[in-house]
């Protein structure tokens, strides 16, 4: 079996940690009886300045070839914020039809002192995941600015909030059945219209233990109890998914420990790490590769349904951290390896 693979490597720190990812991807599969065949193309900021567009044609062309997409963060200080973020990413989302952002939150075996969380609350370990509605909501891109005046559509379809959440319950199903969905239902007619459909099919699904949560309370709960009897799927909009996967990115850690994935279930899907391109250590080499590598896992599993490989790919993870290796980002004080120590040792377990 081969699969062609698109590579969009991104801006700042994004091609220090895509090359690692390429190399964990090929050691991965090397034992796993299938072939990656990788497609570079150009999105991103320096794409932008090179050509004028963020997303050329042309990269669209080459990556509708292909059956997944590893993307690095974008972004450049030097264009005008919002530039990249909206003709780039999400319109990447929104081309490719990733209407689900699959946020997996996991405390590591000895990052306990990278967690601001006191010990005590991080015993029981921290394994939840967020579903992300990736498509509509705030991020729907309708709205506009004037000097008087500024809007922002809230938009969500009945399609849309049936398909992210007809995903959340299957994942549910597959890892404890336990599903809470993260609204503004006491505010937001949005909210509202999302609870409602997820009470619904919370009736249709029994076996499912279900629970909504409003997102200003989740922040803090989370925070009191971040562990497995309280949180397993967490189901939310594009804003609120956005924001909670940052929180949680810091209960395990750091942001370099967060890898995603946009999901179409059919279709084309890509992954990233949560993180940004970060140019103020761009080309220094300390950079965190364990979020690009552990998106990659995820598109060996979600992408590729290799679940064993998936699982190596992790292990490895483990294994490199056991060993002591820390990034800057995650050393909590103690000693610090590169981001090249960091990558090599995963690529040495696997
Ligand atoms: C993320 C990022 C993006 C998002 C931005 C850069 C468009 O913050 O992946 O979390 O909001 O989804
Ligand atoms: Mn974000």
């Amino acid at each position: 079996m081969a699969y062609r693979i698109g590579v969009l490597e991104g801006d700042g720190v994004g091609p220090e940690v895509i090359s690692w990812g390429v190399s964990i991807l090929e050691a991965a599969v090397r034992r796993g009886g299938i072939e990656l065949e990788f497609v570079k193309a150009s999105v991103g900021g320096t794409t932008f300045l090179e050509t004028g567009k963020v997303l050329p044609d042309e990269s669209l062309q080459t990556l509708r070839g292909c059956q997944a997409i590893l993307k690095g963060p974008m972004g450049r200080p030097d264009i005008e914020a919002g530039v990249v973020e909206r003709d780039g990413i999400l319109a990447l989302r929104q081309h490719f039809g990733q209407y689900v952002n699959l946020r997996p939150v996991k405390l590591f075996r000895g990052l306990e002192a990278a967690s601001p969380l006191k010990d005590e609350l991080l015993k029981r370990g921290v394994d939840f995941v967020i579903v992300r509605e990736n498509s509509e909501g705030l991020y729907s891109r309708m709205g506009g600015i004037t000097e008087t005046s500024a809007t922002d559509i809230n938009l969500f379809s009945e399609r849309g909030v049936r398909r992210i959440l007809e995903f959340a319950f299957q994942l549910a199903q597959k890892r404890s059945n336990h599903l809470v969905s993260v609204d503004k239902a006491n505010v937001l007619s949005a909210s509202l219209f999302w609870r409602r459909k997820f009470e619904a099919m919370a009736e249709a699904h029994p076996q499912v233990k279900c629970s909504s949560q409003l997102v200003d309370s989740f922040c803090l709960l989370v925070l009191q109890d971040p562990s497995p009897r309280k949180w397993d799927v967490v189901v939310t909009d594009n804003m609120f998914g956005d924001i909670i996967a940052d929180e949680a990115a810091a209960i395990v850690g750091s942001l370099g420990m967060s890898p995603s994935a946009n999901i179409n279930p059919g279709g084309i899907s890509m992954v990233e790490p949560v993180h940004g391109s970060a140019p103020d250590i761009a080309g220094k080499g300390v950079v965190n590769p364990l979020a690009t590598i552990l998106s990659c896992a995820l598109l060996l599993r979600h992408c590729l349904e290799r679940d064993d490989l998936a699982g190596d790919v992790e292990h490895a993870v483990q294994r490199a951290l056991d060993e002591g290796l820390r990034t800057p980002d995650i050393a909590a004080g103690g000693p610090t390896c590169t981001t090249d120590e960091l990558a090599a040792a995963v690529l040495r377990h696997l």
